[in-house]
């Protein structure tokens, strides 16, 4: 939806804005800041562009989703621009083992729940998940908090961001995104001689880069 183009438009002359589904469409008829911003409705994977025809190249969220390994994409990428910078999901690496069994648990429900084609289960769903799963675990994550014990509950994060609001559609696509992959620190950090260590950041989202050479 080219929310982030927000943030880099003041930055740049002009900004090229890149998805290969519909949402580039209507994005195009209703963005503002025309003038500045292109849009093509293309696939990453074979950008209609020469090499190095950006300065900068920011990609959020969306490798993961790829059929092909994440990081192969992200090595591929450094043909557009001298300098990226990447988020995809991690392998919470960084979080107590009990998460780890946790997301094991809630990828078999994806695995079964992404093969549910109706519109309104899907919503009635992600309803469900929110007020039965989501919200009472930021509530708790909320209350940990109090003693500084938040990053102990799964999911407390959402709170850092718009909690009500945002879960609805993290629920939506916990359960019905069909790929999904997750990639460790210390793996991004193995994408030798683009990713200097300090380029991981250990700020909330897990794990935005900066790729750089
Ligand atoms: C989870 S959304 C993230 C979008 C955006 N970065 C954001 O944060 O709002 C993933 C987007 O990537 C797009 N996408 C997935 N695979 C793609 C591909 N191979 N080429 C172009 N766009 C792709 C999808 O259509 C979807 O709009």
């Amino acid at each position: 939806m080219g929310r982030w183009s927000y943030f880099v438009k003041d930055h740049c002359k002009e900004i090229i804005l890149v998805d290969f589904s519909d949402a580039i469409s209507w994005r195009a008829r209703t963005s503002q800041g025309r003038r500045t911003r292109c849009f093509f409705k293309c696939d990453l994977k074979r950008l209609p562009f020469r090499d190095g025809f950006a300065d900068f190249l920011f990609c959020l969220g969306v490798l993961h989703h790829l059929p092909t390994p994440c990081l192969d994409e992200v090595r591929s990428l450094k043909r557009a621009a001298p300098r990226l910078l990447i988020f995809l999901y991690y392998a919470l690496d960084n979080r107590p083992w009990y998460f780890r069994l946790l997301l094991r648990g809630v990828t078999g429900l994806r695995r079964v729940l992404n093969r549910i084609r109706s519109g309104a289960l899907r919503k009635l769903v992600s309803l469900a998940g929110t007020w039965l799963i989501y919200l009472p675990l930021i509530l708790l994550g909320r209350l940990f908090q109090l003693v500084g014990a938040g990053r102990f509950i799964p999911l407390y994060d959402i709170t850092m961001i718009k909690a009500s609001d945002a879960s609805n559609r993290n629920v939506y696509d916990r359960f019905f995104t069909r790929i999904e992959q997750r990639v460790s620190r210390q793996e991004i950090l193995g994408l030798a001689g683009y990713v200097p260590a300090g380029y991981v950041s250990e700020r909330f989202p897990y794990w935005h880069f900066v790729c750089e050479g």
